[in-house]
């Protein structure tokens, strides 16, 4: 599946605040994704935004009223609740999360909350006092160790004017948050650790100046963000200055002996690694302590030294994917490259594309294997791409296990 959202149900609940009109671009981002989207709406709720915004956005029809029975089921809040596959609540006033903290009922939102077997994630909204009062606290804490899991609120301007904690989190970090829930609750890589590679490494020549490549780290990134979509624990090593993913850890470097270590460093634990990352194959011998001044003379030379072979040296109970990126024969040198870097699989794409390879957002990959099998993918995004490559890795991992 190549969104992790598509065919979901979905049960967003949303409460009384100002920030319930970004509830309105969740619902857009969710059904643009192919989730089917029930909004149940507290009266409070409705003071901020109309139930019509909702069903104009998802084409059903919003629960409000309790005493007014809804479509075609009687008993709808149980309904609502039996068929969904996650449930968030956004935004989550002080009172919704006290009412769900007491187990109380008594408006569409809470109802669903106490009924549904779903998981429950949050995005509270509230003036910072309120957030950080000792009630909202310890009500924080209580449904956390239900396991309910909370997205933000992040700091920000407030609708008092004041500067503080209380702000809900982003529409997209929320869908965000929403997939790493519905990955872990059943994705194939659930409680898996996977270690990703991602960018150019930057082997310095001074201070201001470095040896570097093409790669903007997409791939990687990609990578990494479908991964943690199928409830892996993803650790994001990278040279690229991207937006660190919604629940990946990310650990930046630079040069290719720092992406060694962290490699390294993060791989025992892992069940694959994933190296995307452009390791630059040489380095200047030294890197001068200041910056290098224009000389007299009109040629300048940079010693380089070999990097080490960061894929074909790290050894352990994982399994390695390669990239090949190549601006000849492809498949070739993929097949050579693949034996020498003890990988199980290696993605091989030809970066003299246009619409390929550096930078795109786009990929035309072929992946190749142990057993001469070669899987000759169309152009599609990278994430798409990478939720390929990632399919060949829950089929290797689950060959291992069984
Ligand atoms: N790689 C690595 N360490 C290096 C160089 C490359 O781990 N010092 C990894 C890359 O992350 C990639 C794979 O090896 O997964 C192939 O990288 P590529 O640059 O295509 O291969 P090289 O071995 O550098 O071969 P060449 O430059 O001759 O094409």
């Amino acid at each position: 599946m190549s969104n992790p959202l598509t065919d979901r149900r979905i049960v967003l609940g949303v409460s009384g605040s100002i920030a319930a009109y970004k509830a309105a671009e969740i619902t857009s981002r969710l059904v643009q994704a192919g989730a089917e989207v029930d909004v149940a709406l507290t009266r409070a709720a409705t003071e901020f935004i109309t139930p019509l915004t909702f069903r104009s956005l998802t084409a059903r029809e919003p629960y409000v009223d309790m005493f007014r029975p809804h479509g075609e089921y009687g008993e709808a809040h149980v309904e609502l609740a039996r068929q969904a596959d996650l449930m968030v609540i956004a935004p989550a006033t002080a009172s919704t999360m006290a009412r769900l903290v007491n187990g109380l009922a008594d408006d569409f939102v809470s109802l669903t909350a106490l009924a549904t077997q779903a998981p429950i994630l949050i995005a509270p909204a509230m003036d910072s006092q309120m957030w950080e009062h000792e009630a909202t606290r310890a009500n924080r804490y209580t449904l956390e160790g239900r396991g309910v899991t909370l997205v933000g609120p992040v700091p920000g301007r407030l609708a008092s004017g004041r500067i503080g904690s209380g702000r809900m989190a982003e529409p997209a970090t929320i869908v965000d948050a929403i997939k790493v829930r519905l990955g872990q609750a059943r994705g194939d890589l659930a409680a898996r650790r996977i270690v990703v590679t991602a960018g150019g490494t930057r082997e310095a020549i001074d201070p201001v100046r470095y040896v570097g490549n093409h790669s903007s780290g997409k791939m990687g990134y990609a990578i990494a963000e479908a991964a943690r979509d199928r409830g892996a624990e993803v650790i994001l090593i990278t040279t690229a200055a991207l937006p660190d993913p919604h629940g990946v850890r990310v650990v930046r470097v630079e040069s290719a002996l720092e992406l060694q270590r962290a490699v390294e460093a993060e791989c025992p634990q892992a069940k694959a690694l994933v190296m995307a990352a452009a390791v630059a194959d040489y380095r200047p011998s030294e890197a001068a302590e200041q910056k290098m001044k224009r000389a007299d003379a009109s040629e300048l030379a940079v010693d380089l030294v070999e990097n080490p072979d960061v894929i074909a040296l790290v050894s352990g109970d994982f399994v390695k994917i390669a990239f090949a990126a190549e601006t000849e024969n492809l498949i070739e040198n993929a097949i050579g490259k693949l034996e020498r870097k003890g990988a199980q699989l290696i993605v091989a794409n030809d970066v003299t594309a246009t619409d390929a390879g550096f930078g795109t957002d786009t990929n035309r990959v072929t992946i190749l294997d142990r057993d001469g099998g070669a899987e000759i993918l169309p152009l599609m995004s990278k994430y798409e791409v990478a939720v390929r490559v990632l399919d060949r890795v829950a089929a290797l991992l689950a060959d291992q296990e069984s």
